[in-house]
């Protein structure tokens, strides 16, 4: 087991009706607050005149920025950061999905400073101070409501990168699983599918950590169980908070400890489906993940039976794990092939470039520009 560290500040309000809190946690990071939100879904869901109510009463004096896309953007980050330290923005309420929270937590870096968001992630500049975070969870998926990371696009450069930074954590993040009601079937599915390939991440990482990997298959474990009945019963609130629970716990550290590092490649290869063909992140795993099993299987073999064995409760090899693991992401309607999304083989050399240009790589299971044209043709 490695040492570590344990670190993590976010204080997570989880339950029905939290969201009454935010009116006394916000005013306590001051009074001025940049309000970012998505393409339009709290609007629909009324979530947008409940926050607004909320902080009405509270005092607040709000500037906002919505339309935030799926697969966010630098240019929306730069345009909300410029937006912020326009109206001195003593604190962000990011109210929406991993798009929205990932950008704000770029932009609260962005607002102190002159230069571009994507700076950080070039690493021509390093951060000193952010803006105070909160946010408001709508979609169970991402994790980011308790963690550091944040994932951007930048399409004049090819890229869509994770940045992680210790200031990058939510100070508060607010979970009402009721909230999450509201998420059609398709991208339910999609962020099952997401929980599960962060517990893959650290489950096929560097480092043999029992108590993590226990963490890590209980994870999964409640993500196939309740799942698929979450899929058949969208509205019912006890199933939605018990993935809500799990993909915060998927990749809060809990899973991390006593590890080297998670590998992390499948979700380079996903980033890089999604910057090409707007490919929602969940559905660009499941269709990364079988090929990257079956490309690491033989060095792999025993590692990834004992997933299966453990999983699914039954003495399976590497090959029976790989198609089970398949058939639940086709049981949760994700796609498992780049066919499923209506990308041909024309897309080949598009898609290795797409690797290159984003140095696809594992922190466990090393990858070198030989192997991309073989694992692009077993997605
Ligand atoms: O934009 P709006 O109108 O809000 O609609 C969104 C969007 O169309 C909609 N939605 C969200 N909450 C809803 C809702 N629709 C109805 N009711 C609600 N309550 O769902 C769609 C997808 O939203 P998005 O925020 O893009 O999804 P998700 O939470 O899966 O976030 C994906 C992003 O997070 C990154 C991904 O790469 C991707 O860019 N990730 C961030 C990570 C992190 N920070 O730790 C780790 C992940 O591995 C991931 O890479
Ligand atoms: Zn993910």
């Amino acid at each position: 087991m490695q040492n570590f560290i344990a670190f993590n500040p976010t204080k997570l309000h989880f339950g029905k009706d939290v969201l009454s809190g935010l009116a006394a946690s916000l005013p306590l990071y001051g009074k001025r607050v940049l309000l970012l939100y998505g393409k339009g879904s709290i609007i629909r869901t009324g979530l947008y005149d409940r926050v607004m109510q909320i902080l009405r009463q509270a005092g607040m004096e709000v500037a906002e920025y919505g339309g935030i896309k799926p697969n966010p953007i630098v240019e929306d980050v730069d345009a909300a950061a410029a937006l912020g330290r326009k109206h001195k923005a003593d604190v962000i309420l990011a109210v929406g999905g991993g798009s929205v929270i990932d950008s704000a937590k770029i932009i609260s870096l962005t607002i102190p400073v002159e230069h571009s968001g994507w700076d950080f992630y070039s690493g021509k500049a390093k951060p000193v101070q952010a803006v105070p975070l909160v946010a408001v969870l709508t979609l169970a998926a991402t994790g980011t409501e308790m963690n550091r990371f944040a994932v951007i696009s930048n399409h004049a450069e090819g890229k869509k990168q994770g940045y992680g930074h210790a200031l990058c954590y939510p100070r508060e993040s607010f979970l009402d699983p009721t909230l999450t009601i509201s998420v059609p079937k398709d991208h339910t599915g999609y962020g099952i599918a997401d929980l599960v390939a962060h517990c893959l991440e650290m489950y096929f990482g560097a480092g043999d950590a029992s108590l993590s990997d226990r963490f890590i298959t209980s994870v999964v474990r409640e993500a196939m169980e309740y799942g698929p009945q979450l899929l058949d019963n969208l509205n019912d609130y006890d199933l939605r908070a018990r993935i809500m629970y799990a993909a915060t716990m998927a990749l809060n550290g809990l899973t991390a400890n006593g590890k080297v590092s998670g590998d992390w490649a499948v979700h380079s290869m996903g980033h890089v489906l999604s910057l090409l063909y707007d490919t929602p992140h969940g559905a660009s795993l499941t269709i990364a993940y079988p090929a990257w099993l079956k490309y690491f299987k033989e060095p792999m073999r025993d590692r990834i039976a004992a997933l299966g064995t453990e999983l699914f409760r039954e003495q399976l090899d590497a090959d029976a794990t790989i198609l089970r693991l398949e058939g639940f992401f086709r049981q949760i309607g994700c796609p498992v092939r780049l066919a499923d999304i209506n990308v041909g083989p024309d897309q080949q050399e598009a898609l290795v470039n797409g690797f290159i240009v984003n140095e696809v790589n594992g922190g466990n299971m090393k990858m070198t520009e030989e192997d991309y044209p073989v694992l692009v043709g077993l997605m």
